[in-house]
């Protein structure tokens, strides 16, 4: 099991896009996202599905039962008809965040068997010294998503510095608004720019919308979400060579 971490320092750069345009651009297959975004889930109400079962039953259960894949699997929704399996978080911010800390306490939801399956955590806006922190220690790799602009790129410097001390390998995924093209935005956050996704509201809206999903799967935004997704599994996997030798 790999887990990707996405986050953000502030505000609202696409985050959630991101988490579903990677696993979209995998067909579903292989890859889930996890929302745990301690503002609360935003994919039951965009699919106007139950929240239920999701990460709070699972989180229940794994105070009495190892998280195993048939567990984890039984509490995924296949949203878009199967191709944006997802764990849904409460869409209240304190049900979100009590069934986070459950599961990070136990820290078992990440130390699944299953090599071949990739996680991508939608951890929303981190705040470094919130509880969040259990859930950044989770993920293998943590990707900081940020636009292309002065206020973004600043806010994800202080945030990259912060999280320079938590051992775990950082990226960042820039939203290409302008002005700041990847070399600029890769001196300024000293990070390795691991995809850039296009600004792209009219597409980015239709991941959004599940009566236009299945077409925006073959949007630009999703091949470069799905770029993304290979660039940092290929880090993932240099990592793992690095270790052993
Ligand atoms: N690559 C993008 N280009 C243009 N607009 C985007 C992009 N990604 C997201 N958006 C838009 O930005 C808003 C916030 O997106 P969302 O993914 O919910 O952000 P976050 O999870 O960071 O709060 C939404 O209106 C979404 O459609
Ligand atoms: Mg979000």
């Amino acid at each position: 099991m790999t887990a990707i971490g996405l986050l953000a320092a502030k505000g609202s750069p696409g985050v959630t896009t991101l988490a579903a345009a990677m696993v979209l651009a995998r067909g579903g297959v292989g890859t889930a996202v996890v929302e745990a975004d301690r503002a609360g889930g935003d994919l039951a109400l965009l699919h106007a599905v139950p929240q239920s079962p999701g990460l709070a039953e699972l989180a229940a259960r794994a105070r009495r039962a190892a998280v195993d894949d048939d567990l984890l699997s039984a509490h995924l929704r296949p949203l878009a008809d199967g191709m944006l399996p997802s764990l849904l978080a409460p869409v209240d911010a304190a049900g979100a965040g009590a069934a986070l800390d459950l599961l990070a306490d136990r820290a078992r939801l990440l130390a699944l068997p299953d090599p071949a399956h990739t996680l991508v955590i939608d951890l929303g806006r981190v705040d470094p010294a919130s509880p969040a922190a259990g859930w950044l220690r989770l993920c293998d790799l943590l990707v900081l998503v940020t636009r292309g602009e002065l206020t973004g790129l600043a806010h994800t410097q202080a945030l990259a510095r912060s999280l320079l001390d938590s051992s775990r390998p950082l990226g960042f995924a820039l939203i290409d608004t302008g002005p700041y093209p990847p070399a600029d935005a890769e001196a300024a956050l000293d990070l390795p720019c691991v995809g850039v996704l296009p600004y792209a509201p009219k597409h980015a809206a239709r991941l959004r919308d599940p009566r236009h999903i299945a077409a925006a799967a073959s949007s630009q935004l999703v091949s470069a979400a799905g770029a993304l997704f290979d660039t940092v599994i290929a880090r993932r996997n240099r990592q793992e060579v690095l270790a052993q030798k």
